[in-house]
């Protein structure tokens, strides 16, 4: 067997599985949903209860690892079979991405607590820096797998309250560029040229996260390399990351 019929096989197996386990999956959540919704009106004991959030909450984390696995597929997919590219228009692209990334972070955040210090600000905020009319030639769906990512990324390995992202995007050109910022944790030197490797992620206190499956950013990285295009990071840890994907101007 050649060395593209294994790739292809082993993509058609995981997508397979993926689809598999998605029907079970949101069945799971919808019944665990629909139960949760009663919660009102019956009365539950609180072993009741808290069992039922929890299976709710990891049901929706087990979904967004089968989502995970599926774009995933795509991409390697693409990258054998190739897509369309159309021009995108940034600034409403990177709104729905951001709505997005903050509902996902809010299904599998803990409840806030009713005697937290209301003082304390909490919540995430995604500051937008875009000119309105600025596009880029690519494949939308990629693109969105791009910048969806990256927001994840920066709000998931972030462990403040109140979580400030800044995306900026710029026209140098002879190239259009997206940056996402994030104040979280940052990555030490040695894991950055490491976390664009397939399952490969930075198992610490400071992150003081491990879900996920490690292939977001070899995603993007794939995605970006199907449009000629590259990624860059400057990260301090402690105090941040910086996240760059650069398209060539067609
Ligand atoms: N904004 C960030 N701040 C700090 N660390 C980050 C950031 N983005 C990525 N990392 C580190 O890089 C690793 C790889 O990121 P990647 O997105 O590939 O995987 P993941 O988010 O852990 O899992 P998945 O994307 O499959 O859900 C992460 O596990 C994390 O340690
Ligand atoms: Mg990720």
């Amino acid at each position: 067997m050649t060395e593209e019929e294994n790739v292809s096989i082993n993509a058609r197996a995981l997508t397979l599985i993926s689809h598999k386990l998605k029907t079970p999956l949101s069945i799971i959540n919808g019944y665990s949903e629909a139960i949760l919704s009663q919660a009102g009106k019956e009365k539950f004991s609180p072993f009741t209860s808290k069992a039922l959030e929890e299976i709710n909450k990891q049901g929706g984390k087990m979904s967004q690892l089968v989502d995970k696995l599926l774009a995933f597929n795509k991409v390697i997919t693409a990258q054998h079979e190739g897509m369309e590219k159309q021009s995108v228009l940034l600034k409403p692209l990177i709104k729905e991405c951001a709505s997005k990334a903050i509902t996902l972070e809010e299904e599998c955040a803990l409840p806030v607590r009713p005697q937290e210090d209301s003082s304390i600000k909490r919540g995430t905020f995604v500051e937008i820096d875009c000119p309105e009319r600025l596009s880029v030639t690519a494949n939308e769906e990629m693109l969105r797998l791009c910048v969806q990512e990256l927001l994840a990324n920066a709000i998931k390995f972030n462990n403040k309250m109140e979580k400030i992202i800044k995306v900026q995007c710029a026209n140098h050109g002879d190239s259009i560029s997206l940056s996402v910022r994030d104040y979280g944790a940052g990555i030490r030197p040695q894991d950055v040229n490491r976390i664009f490797e397939p399952f490969y992620q930075v198992d610490d206190f400071f992150t003081g996260q491990i879900s996920g499956w490690g292939l977001g950013l070899p995603m993007v990285k794939r995605i970006l390399d199907l449009h000629n295009g590259s990624i860059s990071v400057v990260s301090d840890r402690g105090l941040g990351s910086i996240f760059t994907i650069n398209f060539p101007v067609l």
